[in-house]
């Protein structure tokens, strides 16, 4: 089979070579979005006068039985064509005779490609912020029904004050939040049309790329020709947004990870998100958290992948550019199968309120509270800290807890106490109590989940 560029050549191209520089067992990934940017090129070079309206018909009808025998499966990729531009080229020159070979007036495969790929991560990232909102709405309906479950909250590893679990739950909403809205500005950079730019330079035809930019839906059309075919920004903007993403889901993973543990028990994953073990029956792991905590490195992987691709390339096009496909397409899967399983999880989760609540009772998460008490009878807060910490350490070592204090042992560390600390030590008078905007008390998180709704749109 003779190449669609072999003019120049009098050899034909050695078999590892031209399996080594052929990207069609990925680049096929494009089919729809490859046709799709052919139909509009076609239909413009026909308004432009460059193509008769009988040879657009043609190409266009060739064009769609091309692309229906890709989607059921019946068209044979060929490795000697390289790639999806020259294969679906070719399929379409036998499907109608040489007309095809008309279709590639005034464009280059290097224009080609990028319009692709801008389609594609178009899509992708539309489809990636409707799958964050269900995620976002799962938190929300768990954070919904643990208003009142009260955890302990934790600085470096270390039982610090207790707090609502909905209010730790919904910390992960706004990350997600902030995931979403960076997908969401992407868009702007993602959908800008390089269709026209040619291998570099523009063309010599009188095209009117503003119009394939309108059939494709793209906002914008690229200013320059050269950029044009060489920016892979948006790709590595997507990465690196996708790997922020993948970091929030792994701390959320570790931290399913962890209260699953025999040592926490504070929430039970359902059984169809875990596996047992072949050797140890009592066993039942987390598998899909950790999995989930441990793509990140890949995500991670793919993001570096690209810069260091990319990193020092003249300008314009060069071939390293298609190093930029294997990544992004990993990371497109990786990225779904996240976020598909995530919502399910979370929904179906079981909180152990019981056990969360045991923990607080047995801490000294509520030792700021008595500080800021002495605070409130007069005393400086340095002064206060001081003589907490010393009714901490008098209650590691008699074994008792700050509500297990007689007022008798309250009074010998300071006379300002009274019998209203009770009340004021028990974890939920201490999570409530933190009723500043933003904070854990009952009232805040409520509206807290209430504001949050607001930002879930579809
Ligand atoms: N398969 C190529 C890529 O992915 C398409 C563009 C090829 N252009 C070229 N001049 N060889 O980058």
């Amino acid at each position: 089979m003779s190449k669609l560029w072999g003019g120049r050549f009098t050899k034909q191209t050695n078999e590892l070579v031209e399996e080594f520089t052929a990207s069609i067992s990925f680049d096929k990934e494009f089919a729809e979005e490859d046709v799709e940017g052919s139909l509009a090129h076609v239909i413009m070079l026909g308004e432009c006068g460059v193509l008769t309206e009988e040879e657009v018909t043609q190409i266009q009808s060739g064009l769609i039985t091309v692309l229906n025998k890709i989607k059921n499966d019946t068209f044979e990729f060929s490795v000697t064509d390289e790639d999806i531009h020259m294969n679906i080229e070719r399929a379409l020159i036998e499907e109608i005779g040489p007309v095809g070979g008309k279709l590639h007036t005034g464009r280059s495969r290097n224009d080609q490609i990028a319009t692709d790929m801008h389609l594609y991560l178009e899509r992708k990232t539309k489809h990636f912020i409707s799958l964050i909102e269900q995620v976002q709405r799962s938190i929300l309906k768990q954070a919904a029904d643990n208003v009142d479950t009260i955890l302990p909250g934790y600085t470096h590893l270390q039982r610090a004050q207790p707090i609502s679990f909905a209010h730790h739950l919904m910390a992960y909403f706004w990350m997600l939040e902030r995931d979403k809205s960076r997908f969401e500005d992407s868009l702007k950079r993602i959908s800008i049309s390089p269709l026209g730019a040619g291998a570099l330079a523009g063309t010599t035809f009188s095209i009117d790329r503003s119009r394939t930019a309108e059939i494709l839906g793209f906002m914008d059309v690229y200013p320059n020709s050269l950029d044009a075919v060489s920016d892979r920004d948006f790709i590595l903007e997507f990465l690196s947004i996708a790997s922020t993403f993948m970091m929030h889901v792994s701390r959320l993973s570790e931290e399913l990870v962890i209260w699953s543990s025999q040592e926490f028990q504070y929430i039970e994953l359902d059984d169809s998100f875990c596996t047992g073990s072949s050797i140890m029956p009592q066993k039942k792991n987390p598998d899909v958290p950790e999995l989930l905590r441990a793509k990140t490195g890949r995500v991670n992987g793919n993001l570096f992948g690209l810069l260091t691709v990319l990193k020092s390339l003249p300008l314009a096009y060069n071939k390293d550019m298609q190093e930029d496909k294997e990544g992004m397409l990993d990371t497109v899967k990786t990225l779904d199968g996240t976020l598909k399983l995530l919502a399910p999880m979370i929904e179906t989760m079981v909180v152990k309120k019981e056990n969360m609540k045991k923990s607080v009772q047995h801490d000294y998460s509520n030792a700021t509270d008595i500080a800021d008490y002495l605070v409130n009878q007069g005393s400086t807060f340095r002064e206060a800290h001081e003589i907490i910490g010393k009714i901490v350490l008098y209650g590691i070592e008699n074994q008792k807890y700050l509500l297990d204090l007689t007022m008798e042992e309250y009074k010998q560390f300071s006379p300002l106490f009274e019998e209203d600390i009770y009340e004021l030590l028990k974890p939920q008078s201490v999570m409530n109590a933190r009723n500043s905007y933003g904070g854990t008390s009952e009232q805040q998180v409520q509206n807290q989940i209430e504001y949050g709704k607001t930002f879930i749109r579809t």
